[in-house]
């Protein structure tokens, strides 16, 4: 059995993650901004479910305080945001800073707090939902200049912790989920939740330490930085 933390777990891909190791007999350590909202994670076996909004510092106090010593095989830092308006005609510089406290700094500051957690557990895994948007090598799309400067900022503070860590045995990876039907990615995104969520974990599983500091899809497929 493992112990996965997964931030934003109560809905979209953090959601089907909790559900999927859960059902599998792991140890969940589903975080959320509002538990008493958080009804179809509370409804879930074996998920143990803690406050934490990861642009709020005294919160990730709090949870750490929670945690205590509790090793963590797998952190999925999960939790984001993408807010209208970004274009360049029509730009929102208070949502862009959000943004970026939410996708870039966030992940930074649950890792910060977390380190020794991980570095106790037996998988030492710190995984960060990113997304291809954040590609600067494949940039495909020509709006969302917010959110996907702030996955691109991600992947630099997830490639920095791989480095940093590679000799305490952690493997640091981003992961594009692919565009995934959630509130986030809307009906028309290309895959469910659940096909998200199982590839995800496909690729979790079999993250190596040669592997670590590199950016990969949910099937497995290695992204240009
Ligand atoms: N869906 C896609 O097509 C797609 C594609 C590429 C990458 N991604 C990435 O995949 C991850 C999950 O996305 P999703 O599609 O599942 O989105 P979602 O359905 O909108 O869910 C986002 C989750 O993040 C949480 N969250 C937002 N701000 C937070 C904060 N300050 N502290 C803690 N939790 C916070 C939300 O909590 P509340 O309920 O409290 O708001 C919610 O649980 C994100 O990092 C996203 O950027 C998604």
């Amino acid at each position: 059995m493992k112990t996965i933390l997964i931030t934003g777990a109560n809905r979209g891909i953090g959601l089907e993650l909790a559900r999927r190791y859960a059902s599998d007999g792991d140890k969940v350590l589903a975080c959320c901004r509002n538990p008493q909202e958080a009804t179809d994670l509370k409804a879930l076996e074996g998920v143990k479910v803690f406050q934490l909004d990861v642009t709020d510092g005294a919160s990730v106090k709090a949870l750490k305080a929670d945690l205590g010593d509790m090793p963590v095989d797998i952190l999925i830092n999960n939790a984001g945001i993408n807010l209208e308006p970004q274009s360049f005609e029509e730009m929102d510089f208070d949502k862009w800073e959000e943004t970026f406290r939410v996708n870039s700094i966030g992940p930074f500051r649950v890792v910060q707090a977390l380190i020794d957690n991980v570095k106790a557990g037996k998988d030492k895994k710190i995984v960060t939902i990113s997304s291809k948007m954040g590609s600067v090598g494949n940039v495909y799309y020509g709006g969302a200049i917010a959110y996907s400067s702030s996955k691109s900022a991600v992947n630099m503070v997830t490639k920095i912790l791989a480095n940093r860590f590679r000799d305490d045995g952690i493997i640091a990876v981003p992961l594009h989920p692919e565009w995934v039907r959630t509130d986030m990615g809307g009906p028309g995104a290309r895959i469910s939740a659940e096909e998200s969520a199982a590839g995800l974990r496909k690729v979790i599983a079999g993250l190596t330490l040669a592997e670590s500091g590199r950016f990969f899809q949910y099937d497995g497929e290695e992204l240009p930085w």
